[in-house]
């Protein structure tokens, strides 16, 4: 715990850092990649061109510095941090290094008004925002390793299938190199990948959701083709290059977009790619006999309908599943095809039927997902019944 000093001097500098968070952030980065590139392996440096994950890394400091005396408000965020934290392998020995290049940018931005005094709480605070993530990381990973077929790191796994699953969904089933038997997941939770690209000066991580059941006897991720050259690189490059016979590096799967244990009903909401842990979790949902769930899929059209029919072959009398075309082709048909055309609005969730009580789990692109909660704010569906999970950076979604 910080001392009083500290808490009173990070506290009155909370403001100084809304108005030059961004800025510190950016400095940070580029003296962080100068002096480490190979952390570029592990973070998404078209996050970083983008200028996204600066923004999500000065809101989170500045968050701290707000509730510095009050961290509790802040365990839902801290966790959701570790999580991803963890599924891309950060390690405690990073955290000095991370610390020193932001603790030299914020001298560089603030210039005189960041006094030694300012200085020194600020490095006290880092550490101990630093201590906090590295011991629930630590947690995770210990939890992890021990649990049945986990592990700490990440481990080598084989392509022993590669299936289209729609003109920019691809699906890639894994299993460990090593034979050894892959980990269990709940449904929901993603993985970091690692992979070598040719021609680029470092490695490349992303994070991909598991999008079949668990306990199977491989781990399956499908992944939508990016619009790309040069960016776009990582999906462009597994759908263009990896092939079975490949190795590529996983993580162990991590994330807390799961399923609550409830036995009010479901919906379902995926926008384009946002299908994988709707589906994983889905299949899971579909075993329990006592269940309603409803599985709203939103697409293009035809061509770019993933699972339509392992989603199809899975229905009962309790479980559905209704597909929004918002650009149909010309061969796609009313009825057949799909079941609404336009966007998810108001008046086809009421058409469906969706009740007020239901849990709803939501994963799309940032317009879909900005649409969806709007609709859900709209039904005055209670935010403790709203779930969802977003491919990129949280704070994307309020850029929208
Ligand atoms: C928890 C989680 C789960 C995920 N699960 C899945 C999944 O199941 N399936 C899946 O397909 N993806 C998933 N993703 C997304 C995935 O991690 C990658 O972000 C995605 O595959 C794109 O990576 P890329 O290297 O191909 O694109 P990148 O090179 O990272 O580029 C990303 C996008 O940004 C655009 N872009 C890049 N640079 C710029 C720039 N300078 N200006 C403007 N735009 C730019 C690119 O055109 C591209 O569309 C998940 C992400 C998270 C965080
Ligand atoms: C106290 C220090 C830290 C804070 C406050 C912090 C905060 C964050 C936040 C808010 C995110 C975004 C989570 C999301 O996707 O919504 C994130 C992601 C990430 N963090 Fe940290 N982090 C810290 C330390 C570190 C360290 C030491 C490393 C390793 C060098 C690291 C590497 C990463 C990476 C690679 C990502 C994903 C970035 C991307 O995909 O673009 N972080 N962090």
């Amino acid at each position: 715990m910080a001392s009083t000093k500290t808490i009173e001097i990070v506290k009155a500098t909370a403001p100084v850092l809304e108005v030059h968070g961004e800025t510190i952030t950016k400095v940070f980065y580029k003296r962080l990649f100068n002096q480490h590139p190979e952390l570029k392996n592990i973070f998404n440096m078209s996050h970083q061109k983008q200028g996204t994950q600066p923004k999500v890394l000065a809101n989170a400091i500045f968050q701290y510095a707000r509730h510095i005396d009050q961290l509790d408000l802040l365990k839902g965020a801290v966790e959701s941090i570790a999580q991803k934290h963890s599924s891309l392998s950060i390690r405690p020995e990073m955290y000095p290094i991370v610390g020193e290049n932001l603790l030299v940018a914020i001298k560089e931005v603030l210039g005189d008004a960041a006094t030694p005094e300012i200085m020194n709480a600020w490095e006290e605070a880092y550490g101990d925002l630093a201590a906090i993530f590295i011991n629930r990381e630590e947690q995770l990973y210990n939890e992890k390793e021990k649990s049945l077929h986990g592990f700490r790191g990440q481990k080598e796994f084989i392509v022993f299938k590669k299936v289209a699953e729609s003109n920019v969904i691809t699906s890639f089933y894994l299993k460990r190199i090593d034979g050894t038997p892959v980990p269990s997941f709940i449904p929901g939770q993603y993985v970091g990948i690692t992979l070598e690209i040719p021609g680029t000066s470092h490695k490349h991580t992303r994070n991909y959701s598991l999008s079949d059941a668990p306990q199977k006897d491989y781990l399956r991720i499908s992944v939508k083709k990016e619009k790309g050259d040069p960016d776009g690189i990582v999906s462009n490059y597994l759908h263009n290059n990896i092939e079975t016979g490949d190795t590529l590096s996983v993580g162990m799967p991590s994330g807390e977009f799961v399923v609550r244990d409830s036995n009010a009903p479901v919906v379902l909401l995926a926008g384009g790619v946002g299908i994988t842990p709707l589906l994983s979790m889905y299949k899971a949902l579909v075993k329990n006999p006592h269940r309603r769930v409803i599985f709203i899929q939103c697409v293009l059209h035809s061509g770019t309908h993933a699972f339509k029919q392992e989603i199809a072959t899975l229905a009962h009398p309790d479980v559905s599943s209704v597909h929004i075309y918002s650009a149909p082709l010309t061969t796609d048909t009313l009825g057949e095809t799909h079941d609404f055309e336009g966007f998810l609005s108001k008046e086809i969730l009421k058409t469906i039927g969706i009740t007020a009580e239901s849990d709803f789990y939501c994963c799309g692109p940032a317009p879909f997902m900005a649409n969806a909660l709007h609709l859900l704010d709209e039904l005055e569906i209670p935010t403790s019944q709203i779930h969802y999970e977003f491919f990129g950076p949280a704070e994307e979604l309020e850029l929208v």
